[in-house]
């Protein structure tokens, strides 16, 4: 499996873009271009059409400008350095109201968790930050340190699906009366203080949901989901496709719902007369139950492990 310059295996790399029927003049979106591996497979099919790809991470964008700099200066692509919830606006100021299909590759891409300084990683001491957008001001130290014990224990629960988001967000209190919680490892320290034995030896980091809750706090990754879905769909040409790959439950059931009630909203009720014959939904299911990754792709790409690939398409 190919890793690019960038240092990130690209999940269902094949199956996102194929899922996408890309046509040759079409107008794509990639929402989260991180390396840029699914923008390059559809640029190679979208010979005369036009890729806008997003990334809300100034790294990405720059290392785009290299990867793809024939390609921009032919006229083929545009760079979005934007979060993906400003889809619509960003794409109104290049003129674009229509769109034949759009990629979202979600949460961080590799070199930003295993960059040290980024403070994505348990497994690495950093400062707490975790912004995948480096010019936006909460972070994580601001939330381990400010926020107060209900809302910590919210996000903790909400978020990071965590049983004992009472206790850890209890000992996150009571250290940083002491002193500020700065670094990562000091975070995972108060982490296992409030854990019980049982859980600090069963499988998986102890402080695994506690620093994906944290994450989607600082990025408001659901909120900002939920709000690019509905621009998605609203921007979708006649058979145009959403493809969504997700590596956690939550993000899964907001793309699942969502997916679901675009195809069912004017379904008409069980037994009701069809008066019109063309009375048709406006979107249908592609997936009607994700597609996972193959054995394969888990064995190269460790990372791909919890992906899911969902697709929807309008009529
Ligand atoms: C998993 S990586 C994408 C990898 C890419 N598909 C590839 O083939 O290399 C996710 C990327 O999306 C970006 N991202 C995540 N959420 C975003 C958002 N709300 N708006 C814009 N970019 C976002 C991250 O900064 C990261 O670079």
């Amino acid at each position: 499996m190919k890793t690019n310059d960038y240092g990130h295996i690209t999940v269902f790399l094949q199956q996102a873009v194929a899922a996408l029927e890309v046509r040759p003049n079409g107008i794509y979106v990639d929402a989260t271009l991180g390396g840029g591996g699914h923008s390059d497979l559809i640029l190679k099919e979208a010979l005369q059409g036009h890729l806008y790809s997003f990334d809300q991470d100034e790294e990405a964008i720059r290392f785009n400008e290299k990867r793809f700099a024939e390609e921009i200066a032919a006229g083929r692509m545009t760079l979005i350095h934007d979060n993906f919830k400003n889809l619509a606006s960003e794409l109104a100021k290049y003129g674009v109201t229509q769109i034949d299909g759009i990629v979202f590759d979600l949460g961080v891409s590799s070199p930003q968790f295993d960059e040290q300084g980024r403070g994505f990683s348990y497994r690495s001491d950093a400062r707490l930050d975790m912004r995948m957008d480096q010019e936006q001001s909460l972070d994580a130290y601001e939330i381990v340190n400010h926020w107060d014990y209900k809302e910590l224990a919210q996000i903790l629960n909400r978020y990071g699906e965590e049983k004992f988001a009472s206790s850890i967000a209890r000992r996150i209190l009571l250290q940083r009366e002491k002193a500020p919680i700065e670094t990562t490892e000091q975070l995972v320290a108060v982490i296992k203080e409030a854990l019980p034995d049982r859980v600090l030896h069963a499988k998986g980091h102890p402080a695994k949901k506690t620093f994906q809750a944290i994450r989607i706090a600082v990025n408001d990754e659901l909120n900002v989901l939920k709000e690019a879905l509905a621009q998605s769909a609203n921007l979708l040409a006649p058979h145009g496709r959403i493809a969504v790959i997700t590596f956690q439950s939550l993000e899964d059931r907001i793309v699942k719902q969502f997916f679901r009630d675009m195809a069912t909203k004017n379904q008409l009720p069980d037994k009701m007369p069809v008066l019109d014959k063309d009375i048709k939904e406006d979107f249908k299911l592609v997936t009607r139950h994700p597609i996972v990754p193959s054995e394969k792709e888990i064995s190269a790409n460790h990372r791909s492990h919890s992906a899911k690939l969902r697709v929807l398409e309008k009529n």
